[in-house]
């Protein structure tokens, strides 16, 4: 069928029972046209770097020929798009102090531009660091780096990686993936980072908030280095796509460099009319696609969250066994964050001969990381992120539509080695609606983590030197939030308090470094570090969507009725009696998840190591759980909702009205009063994360809040 007629799932005249099943929307497309992102660009051309290429660009075929498969490692290198330019962007590092690096998503930059900095003897062989945004793309790149570096050498050698709560280097490492916020809490302990000869931060387009801190205390380090005659710092920024004259600009405006990639068309399709459902129609467009397309033309669905993929991935997975579906067999891979590293390591691999690949992702594999085979990419348009609101002080994990700049590397990702097509589950109106650029995460973020870092560098966020500077009212916020926490006696001042000392060495948000800090006044050291740990890591239960009554029976048995955080508990503390031999089968049994809950213990070791540091003595309340829930309040006394009306609770910070969510244990009760961990808002806004508490301990845990802030109960008013 041609790809612009209208379609259903299962053909016009069809009504078969898989479009009963899935009860699809059907999705029509309009007409096709060639993708063609609005940039600006600086080539490197023969003759070194030329200035503004202000044209628009196409997918054009340049100098394009796809990689084959299975070719060696090395063969791999030397067809990446970057590595003909490398001699004359080798020189350009030696030249500059600070280069900024653009080049498409997949040309090579984040795993080759370490490399041939190594191999060049750059800097006298020093050390290189490498910022991720995220966990999962600064693990999987330090391992592809390390095995392509050969010599047998594995990551932790050579080339290795340090992240949150998991370090895999060593003495000989010169090669270290890190991700921006590990680089961040390092420069704390070595303020001019003396450690590294080079730092370079990748995916800068990204303007993660730990990224934006970073450009600052690069370039400060930078200068006070040269001005004192230390060790000069060369900085490397890369990104895929970015307002670079801004960024040049900031860093005294350095030299930029733009690598042409080689990249071809994408044909594009938007919705003739808006979707309500995009989860269901894009399962509809691919099944769409795979009736007609060739076996080895893999697919890409951008989704927004792990629930929506697995879902979206047992859908496909239900329907291709259908004898009735057309099509090649299908290996159904997912991508996000809180997923186990094995089934990572499946999304890079080739699908048996006669099998179409599908990878359903979140914006992970926008630019972060890049998947070979990729023809077809389904965008949902849909992103979830965070968002801070300080004019009512919630922070809000939300779905929200994409920008148009991540829409186009989006389309992108299809045209990497052959001409590709590109379904946009949304209309070409919504398309010109969608924002340009999206804001810098420090636009939109809570600030009270990076503000408590500063201040640890002795610096001020009111006074720091930002990229683009997060407005005042949320500065204000958030040393609002750290004076009630006790991290600072006043809100201008730089020095932190001893608690606010203490609080900055754990690599946590402030909210839950208190939880900790308190926790040996209320008796409940061992309960807290289990708690804060389980907050700190990726869930521990599992939720497969055909087997959900299933896994709420099994784990029925620790329910908790102080709610959501202390039934976790008591799944850690069974968890920890089990025997080792015992353990798989005791996760199988229970629908929990063996490699995060393992996580849970190392996270929660690295806490208890800091604690110690604070000289803390450790304590266990047993059985007696007012004093967990106390300490709990100690941290989260801000975070306080009450049940209002009918299963409505009123936050009583800013008063927003909320629902519990359904994934809580509270879910169908009403305690009068609890804490949450988290606002996630869809349709509705929901709390997640729950302890009910005693109304009474606020007044008594948080006096200062309560009397300053006209914080109420509202039965008490
Ligand atoms: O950073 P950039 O997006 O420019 O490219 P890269 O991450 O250095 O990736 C270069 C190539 O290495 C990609 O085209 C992938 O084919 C390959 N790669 C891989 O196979 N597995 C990884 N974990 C990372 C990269
Ligand atoms: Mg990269």
């Amino acid at each position: 069928m041609d790809p612009d007629s209208k379609y259903s799932l299962n053909g016009k005249t069809d009504t078969s029972k898989i479009s009963m099943k899935l009860k699809p929307t059907p999705v029509y497309f309009g007409n096709k046209h060639v993708g063609s992102p609005p940039a600006k660009r600086i080539r490197l051309s023969e003759n070194g770097t030329n200035g503004i290429a202000k044209k628009a660009i196409t997918f054009g075929n340049i100098n394009g020929h796809s990689l084959k498969p299975k070719v060696n490692l090395q063969e791999q290198r030397k067809n990446l798009p970057i590595y003909e330019k490398r001699n004359k962007l080798i020189e350009l590092i030696k030249q500059h102090n600070t280069l900024i690096v653009l080049a498409e998503t997949g040309s090579g930059k984040t795993t080759q531009i370490p490399q041939y900095i190594n191999a060049a003897r750059i800097m006298e062989n020093g050390k290189i660091a490498i910022t991720q945004p995220r966990r999962v793309a600064a693990i999987s790149v330090a391992m592809r780096v390390a095995q392509e570096y050969g010599s047998g050498m594995g990551v932790g050698d050579y080339v290795g990686y340090s992240v949150r709560f998991e370090d895999c280097t060593s003495k000989k490492t010169k090669i270290k993936f890190l991700t921006d916020g590990m680089l961040l809490r390092e420069a704390i302990a070595d303020r001019l980072l003396l450690e590294y000869t080079v730092v370079i931060l990748d995916e800068a387009h990204e303007r993660t908030i730990h990224t934006d801190v970073l450009f600052g205390i690069v370039k400060k380090a930078q200068r006070i280095r040269t001005e004192r005659h230390l060790s000069p710092l060369k900085i490397i920024i890369m990104s895929a796509t970015m307002d670079v004259d801004h960024l040049s600009k900031y860093f005294n405006n350095c030299q930029v460099v733009f690598i042409e990639g080689r990249t071809f068309p994408v044909n594009m399709y938007y919705t003739v009319k808006p979707h309500d459902n995009y989860q269901t129609a894009c399962v509809s467009t691919f099944f769409k696609i795979h009736r007609t397309a060739p076996p080895d033309h893999d697919v890409l669905i951008f989704l927004t969250g792990q629930e929506e993929i697995e879902s979206c991935a047992h859908q496909i997975r239900v329907l291709v066994k259908d004898p009735e579906v057309e099509g090649p067999p299908v290996k159904v891979c997912t991508l996000y964050a809180a997923q186990p590293s094995t089934q990572q390591v499946a999304v890079f691999q080739p699908a048996p001969i006669g099998t179409r690949k599908v990878v359903i992702s979140t914006n992970i594999a926008e630019t972060s990381v890049t998947i070979s085979g990729i023809k077809y990419v389904i965008d949902s348009g849909m992103v979830k992120s965070r968002t801070f609101h300080p004019s009512t002080g919630m922070e809000l994990l939300k779905v929200q539509r994409i920008s148009q700049e991540q829409a186009w590397q989006r389309s992108g990702r299809a045209g990497r080695e052959s001409e590709g097509h590109c379904y946009r589950i949304y209309s070409r109106s919504q398309f010109e609606l969608m924002k340009k650029n999206s804001t810098p995460e420090i636009q939109r973020a809570n600030l009270n983590s990076v503000a408590i870092q500063l201040l640890a560098l002795g610096i001020h966020m009111l006074h720091f030197d930002f990229l683009d500077k997060p407005s005042n009212e949320s500065i204000e916020t958030a040393f609002e939030q750290l004076k009630l926490l006790g991290a600072i006696e006043d809100t201008d001042s730089i020095a932190l308090t001893s608690l606010g000392k203490k609080m900055s060495k754990f690599p946590l948000d402030p909210r839950f470094s208190r939880i900790l800090l308190s926790a040996d006044k209320y008796g409940c050291l061992e309960e807290a570090l289990t708690v804060v740990s389980l907050l700190s890591s990726e869930s521990i239960l599992l939720n497969p969507p055909s087997k959900r009554e299933e896994a709420l029976d099994a784990r029925q048995k620790f329910n908790s009725g102080y709610g959501d955080h202390l039934t976790l508990l008591n799944v850690y503390r069974e968890f920890e009696n089990i025997g080792q031999n015992n353990r798989k089968t005791w996760c199988h049994e229970h629908f929990i998840h063996m490699r995060n809950i393992l996580y849970v213990r190392e996270v929660r070791s690295q806490l208890q190591e800091i604690c110690k540091k604070c000289d803390m003595r450790g304590s266990s309340c047993g059985s007696e759980m007012d004093q967990l829930r106390k300490c709990l309040l100690s941290g989260l006394f801000m975070n306080v909702a009450e049940l209002h009306r009918d299963r409505q609770y009123i936050t009583l910070d800013k008063r927003q009205v909320t629902l519990i969510h359904p994934s809580s244990n509270f879910h169908g009760q009403q305690p009068h009063c609890v804490i949450y961990t988290e606002v996630v808002q869809t349709t509705k806004c929901y709390l997640r994360g729950l302890t009910s508490i005693d109304s009474d301990w606020l007044s008594e845990i948080a006096p200062e809040y309560t009397r300053n802030h006209n914080v109420k109960f509202q039965r008490d008013s």
